[in-house]
């Protein structure tokens, strides 16, 4: 996503800007080029020196510097994106009102390319009236906000916004402004992920390793491309993926609830998640005694969720499903892909090293309805899931 991208980064003069070193850096690891420009102000903070070694590229801090002529107009024209992290209060002010009396603010002016702000100030600088005018203001412009967090800010401790997000997650923000042309932009995504749970008494239960990372990677990919994602999940200790709205279940009859409700304005369905295929037949609410002596436990099958909702999918709408097997993945991949009405179906080998549950990586097979099918190398599960919304993008249209 970030190779060979062109991105602005400016800096305004904020005690933030210490953790706009690591958004510059984020960024160069990515692939993308990297052009810092400074507020005046800003390099009271942090030497230009700094962003030059981590970008690599000589960093911008004057409209009057020789050889500079119309390079705020080039930078706001040509860029891929523009992040301001941190962008004070004054400076927000200042773009709010079409200022252009330094460079940054001359790029912001002369600008036709998508903007993020990440805002960081003072608690009570935020709430104030004018600043909060001038945030409405902005986004009125097209301007993308990130920000600003409740949390600590250098004064000390607060519980109101001011503090600007973690580069992380500004990153991730950047990510989706950089999504423009993607058919999923505004769509609704609905992806499962994970394991359920069965409870044979309150604390033993029947699982499965699930971790959850294929789907949660899924769910973060599609926010970057713009759509709305819900994230229906068991549990799982993977972190929420930013921007996604993440509702928890524990059983497979929970996971089918949650699924019927979300499905009537669902454009996609990516059901990575790894419902128990059995339940108990019966539980009971005390903790039963190892003195009890052996423990004969009768189980019944699950519901079918892809197959057993298909009538409650919108006519347009496209559904993925995952196949993990121990041998002869694509003939039983393709089975379930006919069995459960499903678009796309991605297929792996749990016996696989590398590949299947709770590993970072995987290597998977994506067959679509109409029997074309793709073999994606073995690769993070990240890059896997940009293989899946790619072909989930070229079925929408
Ligand atoms: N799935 C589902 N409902 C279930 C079990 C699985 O919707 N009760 C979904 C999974 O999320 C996955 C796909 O169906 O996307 C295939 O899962 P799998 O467990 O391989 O399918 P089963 O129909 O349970 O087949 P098997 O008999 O091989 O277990």
């Amino acid at each position: 996503m970030w190779a060979g991208r062109h991105v602005v980064v400016g800096v305004t003069g904020g005690i933030a800007s210490y953790k706009t070193c690591h958004l510059v850096r984020r960024l160069v690891e990515a692939g993308a080029l990297v052009d810092v420009v400074m507020t005046p102000a800003a390099t009271e903070f942090v030497r230009p020196l700094v962003f030059e070694a981590l970008s690599g590229r000589p960093v911008l801090t004057s409209l009057w510097e020789p050889g500079r002529a119309l390079a705020h107009v080039r930078l706001g024209q040509q860029a891929d994106l523009i992040i301001v992290a941190p962008a004070t209060a004054d400076f927000l002010a200042r773009i709010a009102h079409g200022l252009a009396d330094d460079f940054l603010s001359a790029v912001m002016l002369a600008r036709t390319v998508p903007a993020l702000l990440a805002p960081a100030m003072n608690d009570d600088m935020f709430a104030a009236a004018s600043t909060q005018a001038n945030l409405a203001r902005l986004a009125g412009q097209g301007y993308a906000l990130v920000g600003p967090e409740r949390g600590s800010l250098a004064e000390g401790p607060s519980d109101r916004p001011g503090r600007m997000s973690e580069p992380e997650t500004i990153w991730h923000h950047a990510a989706r402004c950089l999504s423009r042309g993607s058919s999923l932009r505004g769509r609704q995504v609905v992806v499962t992920a994970g394991p359920t749970r069965e409870h044979l008494d309150p604390v033993r239960l029947i699982t499965n390793s699930s971790s959850g990372k294929m789907g949660f990677r899924i769910a973060q990919a599609a926010w970057h491309r713009g759509a709305d994602v819900l994230l229906i999940t068991g549990p799982s200790t993977e972190p929420p993926p930013i921007g996604v709205t993440v509702e928890r279940i524990v059983t497979t009859a929970e996971l089918d609830q949650a699924v019927r409700r979300a499905l009537p304005s669902a454009d996609v369905l990516v059901m990575a998640a790894a419902p128990a295929d059995y339940r108990p037949t019966g539980s009971t609410d005390r903790k039963r005694p190892r003195t009890e002596g052996t423990l004969m436990v009768a189980f019944e099958p699950t519901d079918d969720i892809l197959a057993g909702t298909r009538a409650l999918r919108k006519p347009a709408a496209i559904t993925v499903g995952f196949a993990l097997e121990t041998g002869g993945a694509v003939e039983r991949a393709t089975a379930k892909l006919e069995r459960k009405g499903l678009d796309l179906i991605v297929a792996n080998d749990a016996l696989e090293p590398g590949a299947g549950f709770e590993v970072d990586t995987n290597h998977v097979i994506i067959i679509e309805a109409g029997g074309a099918r793709i073999d994606v190398p073995m690769a993070s599960k990240a890059v896997v899931a940009e293989a899946i919304l790619d072909r989930i993008e070229a079925r929408l249209g």
